[in-house]
């Protein structure tokens, strides 16, 4: 006898009450890009696990890996968090465990990993109210919290995947960016500190024409290239007349390290977000070692320990992990 309609069919609905997630770090800029352009990176990131609770508001209840502040208002995680949950109806709260991986102050999105993941997992808890690009400005308020700026070009490639492009902040329009496959990003990251608000301090406030000209030019270049998958374009486009001379003063041989990575054979190199870090781009796996190797042996010759990574890019962003 068949069975009446409706029944054999029943459709649950499993709603999950944690989730733990990868969060990738990345590099903003990208040269020409300043505050505009990021791209994920795949091997570097930090995990992080979300609850729901009844109790409304956030709780960070655990921080390993780096000293950061547990209270809500003061952590990037809280900040974003809150955000989301003042724009959505949810009548409970969430607690957050952050395992950071990806230092403060090192130049690969440390604060975006963090403030970008909040959102994205708290987004899937609740069956996904709000879409990635409407995530965008959530996390954005972690930025504000930790630069003084709501500055995208690190949040939106960790929840994106991929290269973004910030066309406009208001309103914001954020553009993902195919990026090509054997695109491989090498960076190094001397272990000294810098605040990204420190070194946007430092910025002037106006630039010339002639230099405008030529970054708007390398921009275009950068993303005609990724679009193309014209490697060559892509590396004749990683040159920033503006932001780099003034700030690759603060990072320990910088030029040498740059002069390194190109001459090993990398499509071209530059300050990764506010710096320390400095990345390369190559075409393969190969060239990325390479480019890796030449530049420890600048940094065996400077008195600074540093870390090295070498990464495809990360296309998908942020990930749910097995718990
Ligand atoms: N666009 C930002 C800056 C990125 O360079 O200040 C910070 O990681």
């Amino acid at each position: 006898m068949p069975a009446p309609k409706g029944e054999g069919t029943l459709i649950t609905t499993v709603m999950n009450n944690e989730i733990k997630i990868f969060c990738p770090a990345t590099i903003a800029n990208i040269s020409c890009g300043f505050d505009v352009l990021g791209v994920a990176l795949d091997s570097v990131g930090d995990e992080m696990v979300l609850r729901k609770t009844k109790e409304k508001g956030i709780r960070i209840t655990k921080i390993e890996g780096q000293d950061l502040p547990l209270e809500t208002d003061k952590n990037v995680a809280g900040a974003s968090g809150l955000a989301f949950l003042d724009a959505c109806s949810y009548d409970g709260g969430f607690e957050i465990e952050i395992y950071k991986n990806i230092k403060a102050g090192s130049g690969i999105g440390s604060s975006a990993a963090s403030s970008a993941g909040a959102v994205w997992a708290m987004n899937e808890l609740l069956n996904k109210p709000f879409s990635i690009h409407e995530l965008v400005p959530f996390a954005m308020q972690g930025e504000r919290l930790a630069s003084g700026v709501a500055h995208a070009d690190n949040v939106a490639p960790a929840l994106f995947g991929g290269f973004t492009l910030v066309r406009s902040y208001d309103p914001l329009d954020v553009i993902p960016i195919p990026s090509p496959d054997a695109l491989y990003a090498t960076v190094i990251h001397p272990q000294i500190e810098i605040k990204t608000s420190d070194s946007r301090k430092i910025l002037k406030t106006n630039i010339s024409l002639e230099n405008g000209i030529k970054q708007w030019g390398n921009v275009g270049g950068l993303v005609a290239g990724l679009f193309k998958n014209d490697y060559d374009l892509i590396g004749r486009s990683l040159e920033d007349h503006i932001i780099e001379p003034i700030r690759s003063i603060l990072i320990p041989g910088f030029d040498d390290v740059k002069s390194a990575a190109i001459n090993t054979g990398a499509l071209g190199c530059g300050i990764s977000g506010s710096g320390p870090s400095i990345f390369a781009f190559s075409k393969g796996e190969n060239i990325a070692k390479k480019v890796a190797q030449a530049m420890k042996e600048v940094y065996e010759n400077i008195e600074v320990d540093y870390e090295i990574h070498i990464s495809k890019i990360n296309t998908e962003g942020i990930r749910e992990m097995a718990p």
